[in-house]
């Protein structure tokens, strides 16, 4: 784990210094990466749901199925890719040719259903990742839906967002395996500051209880700081959209779960508004002191 460990934090030096700064800053792309401890906790309904709501409020999704052993976004949108992200990888395809459209005008890039192993990705692989990225036009906002449980794939494209988002339940269970998730983050210092999603919840109490429980226990043991990033109740019309392969937000919009969503996406949304509004204030504040100070 250690040479692990050391080899992962040369990667993301690298590559996050040289190529995915360059996107974000010059291209202005925000990138979440959306990950869980425990498997089946709400990270793929979490993403599809998420983007299709801030598409419609105006930003330009893609959706990065990450899960190259288990890909699932495609099956929970009922579509049926020629070209996945397994191909980008090891089949010389471009992100471009795996790019699909889906609801809303969404973009997303499959991930590879039905593989034997989980992959892992080398160097050169990631590399090629980061650059694609740079070309990909008409994006600004990229949610990377990622595998169950912790792995070195994982820890690379949490590496490589900007954001990450904790997708957990109430459940003991799920809360032990996102602190596990956190520790490994905070061991590898990849990340200071991680957003935390309370899914299947029966009321907004609950939420919060959960979300302050785990955030005393990681602040108490862990160099990490916890935000909340919103909550979503537990609700069957998810399921039932899971099964008629349609996104919840779309077929039941008017339902507890997804307004819950809507909300989630306002609150990513205001607080970008915000950053850029801060940016330009200390932009004139910058050239007021170069014309008087
Ligand atoms: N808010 C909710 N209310 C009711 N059911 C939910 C809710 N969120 C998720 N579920 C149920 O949990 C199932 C698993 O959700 P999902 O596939 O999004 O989890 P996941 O974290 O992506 O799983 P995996 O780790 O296998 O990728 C859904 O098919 C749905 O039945
Ligand atoms: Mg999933």
């Amino acid at each position: 784990m250690t040479d692990q460990a050391h080899n992962l934090r040369n990667l993301v030096e690298q590559k996050r210094k040289e190529k995915i700064d360059k996107i974000v800053n010059e291209k202005d792309i925000k990138v979440y990466c959306i990950a869980s401890g425990k498997g089946g906790v709400g990270k793929t309904n979490v993403v599809v749901n998420l983007a299709i709501s801030l598409q419609r409020k105006g930003r330009k999704v893609l959706i990065i199925d990450a899960d190259l052993g288990m890909a699932n976004v495609d099956v929970v949108l009922g579509l049926f890719p020629a070209v996945t992200l397994f191909d980008v990888f090891f089949n010389n395809k471009s992100l471009q040719e795996a790019i699909i459209e889906g609801p809303e005008g969404i973009k997303i890039i499959p991930g590879g259903s039905g593989m034997i192993k989980m992959t892992t990705l080398d160097t050169a692989q990631q590399s090629k990742l980061a650059e694609e990225f740079i070309q990909l036009d008409d994006i600004d906002t990229i949610l990377i839906d990622t595998g169950a449980g912790i792995s070195m794939n994982l820890m690379s494209f949490i590496a490589f967002s900007q954001e990450v988002l904790i997708v957990t339940t109430p459940e003991p269970t799920a809360l032990t395996d996102a602190y596990g998730l956190l520790k490994v983050i905070s061991e590898l210092q990849l990340k200071k500051s991680i957003k935390v999603i309370v899914n299947r919840v029966s009321g907004k109490d609950i939420a919060l209880f959960t979300f302050e429980r785990l955030k005393n226990t990681v602040e108490k043991f862990l160099r990490i700081n916890l935000e909340y990033a919103g909550y979503i109740m537990d609700d069957i019309r998810v399921s039932n959209a899971v099964m008629d392969r349609k996104a919840f937000v779309l077929e039941y919009p008017n339902a507890v779960a997804s307004k819950c969503i809507n909300s989630i996406s306002d609150r990513m949304i205001g607080k970008s508004k915000n950053e850029i509004r801060l940016r330009t204030m200390s932009e004139v504040y910058n050239r007021l002191i170069k014309v008087f100070g």
